[in-house]
């Protein structure tokens, strides 16, 4: 929690992101594993603020049944304000007023939805500074090279705040202003309930605009001022798909930088992706081409990569998973993945296990030190501790109609391609023959064999394909074998 708490925390959030060009609402997109609302929501409940409100219109159902969901996830209960039919940011504050308390004093902060840079530390400075300077509205500016679209932060000869001027509605001198509006404010309640009451639609949009509030509340006499932020991706916001990238690589940048100067080595930030919520401890090592994503969680001393994708996978301590595709799963400590592995859902490989090369895992409990190490299946599965499934081997768990279970105990030693033709048990200590077809349960210890004969049909290449290099290469060595 922040040092500064406001009353309240507004995130508006009721536009149509048209520029998006989306049938998903703006703010559900998502950079770094999350929706834009979803980092916006955990920055403003990153204040402790009492009230937390997101103003919602466009796809209305949607954007609110997703904050549902993040209830768990969100320190703050969110409370949802519907706007009306008049359209602009000033009419959104009103409507998010509405659903607070009307005696409410204090500090409120406006901030958006699609802004997810922003950090619950900018907002405490933002609230101090305002709180300070007993302002009546404090916003947070910006100088950017190129201002096009934003309002103008027009300031008196002083260098005192003024008001804001929308692009729409600024003439030539106002657009040379390179110092913008981020849309990001705090507000004394009282201040802000009383100036948006007398806040028109007159202007070249016909939308209530809330910068509005400030020329309002100063001619009030009310102290009004701008902070000028120097991290500019703070306050950017993702309207299409142009920002929403680059966004998320400069987030994907931030979260690299966390986690190296906690203690991970990234050998290549470039080409390697870190959702917002995976957590990594000192000393894991992550190699070129790896995608974390959402709950991924990496114990110490484990190397990752290169080339893995791993999504809500736990990683146990000094582990090491290599070109590898996952998901929720958990890889024991010590552990060996891949190269080339696919662990599906379910998947519990134990400590010093191994999944091997060209392997598949689904629902599937590998205990400790049990290795499955070349070309195999293993679907709907529990295998015992250091047992050795062989090569090419296949878990047929599925009949046509059902999914079916295959236990195996412990110390058991199977053969390179045998089928466990599932429900089936083979038990501790048990083997089997290369190319068994495993469709009764094996007692412990015993050998399992579907053996028929090898047959032997001497000279057969030579008189059924002459003229081929086998039958040439046969004859020869025949030849041979008579001379020596
Ligand atoms: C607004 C500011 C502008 C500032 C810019 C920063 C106003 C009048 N203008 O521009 O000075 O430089 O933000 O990005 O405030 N929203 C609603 N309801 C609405 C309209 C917008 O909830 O009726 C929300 C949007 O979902 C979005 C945010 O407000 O999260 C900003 O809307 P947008 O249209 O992008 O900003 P502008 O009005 O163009
Ligand atoms: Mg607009």
């Amino acid at each position: 929690m922040t040092e500064h708490r406001p009353a309240a925390v507004i995130v508006l959030a009721a536009g149509a992101g048209t520029r998006m060009k989306s049938a998903t609402p703006k703010v559900l997109h998502r950079i770094g594993g999350r929706t834009l609302v979803h980092h916006a929501l955990a920055a403003a409940a990153g204040t402790g603020a009492d009230h937390l409100v997101a103003v919602l219109r466009h796809e209305r159902e949607l954007v609110a049944g997703h904050i549902a969901q993040l209830a768990d996830e969100l320190p703050l209960t969110v409370e949802l304000a519907e706007q009306g039919r008049v359209p602009g940011t000033g009419a959104a504050a009103e409507c998010a007023l509405g659903v607070l308390p009307v005696d409410l004093a204090g500090t409120v902060v406006v901030t958006y939805g699609d802004v997810p840079l922003l950090t619950s530390e900018t907002l405490d400075e933002l609230v101090g500074f305002h709180e300070a300077g007993g302002n009546g509205v404090t916003v947070l500016s910006a100088q950017l090279g190129d201002p096009t679209g934003y309002g103008r932060i027009v300031r008196d000869a002083s260098g005192a705040l003024e008001r804001i001027v929308e692009q729409k509605d600024a003439d030539e001198a106002t657009r040379a202003i390179t110092e913008i509006n981020s849309g990001i404010y705090a507000f004394d309640a009282a201040v802000l309930r009383t100036s948006l009451a007398k806040v028109s639609t007159e202007n070249n949009q016909r939308e209530k605009y809330l910068t509005d509030v400030i020329e309002i509340a100063r001619d009030a006499g009310s102290p009004v001022a701008a902070l000028p932020i120097d991290d500019v991706w703070q306050v950017e916001g993702a309207n299409d798909r142009v920002q929403l990238a680059g966004l998320g690589a400069e987030l994907n940048r931030r979260i690299l930088t966390h986690w190296m100067r906690e203690g991970v080595t990234v050998v290549d930030p470039t080409t390697t992706w870190i959702d917002a919520d995976v957590e990594l401890a000192a000393d894991v090592t992550i190699l070129p081409g790896v995608q974390l994503h959402g709950a991924t969680r990496v114990d110490t001393g484990a190397e990752i990569g290169p080339d893995s994708t791993l999504t809500d996978v736990e990683v146990g301590a000094g582990a090491s998973v290599i070109r590898t595709h996952g998901s929720l799963s958990v890889i024991g400590a010590g552990a060996k993945v891949g190269p080339f592995a696919y662990l599906r859902p379910g998947t519990e490989l134990g400590a010093d296990g191994k999944i091997g090369t060209f392997v598949e895992t689904k629902n599937a409990h590998i205990g400790r030190a049990s290795k499955v190490p070349h070309l195999t299946y293993v679907g709907d599965a529990t295998i015992g501790e250091e047992s050795n499934i062989g090569a090419s081997s296949v878990f047929v768990n599925y009949d046509g109609v059902n999914k079916h279970h295959t236990t195996v105990g412990s110390h058991v030693r199977t053969g390179s391609d045998t089928m466990f033709v599932a429900p089936v048990n083979v038990g501790d200590g048990a083997y089997s023959g290369a190319g068994t077809v495993i469709r009764k349960d094996v007692p412990a210890g015993a050998l399992a064999l579907t053996y028929g004969p090898q047959k032997i049909v001497e000279d057969w290449v030579i008189e059924h394909r002459p003229g081929t290099p086998a039958a040439e290469a046969a004859a020869a060595a025949k030849k041979k074998s008579e001379e020596d």
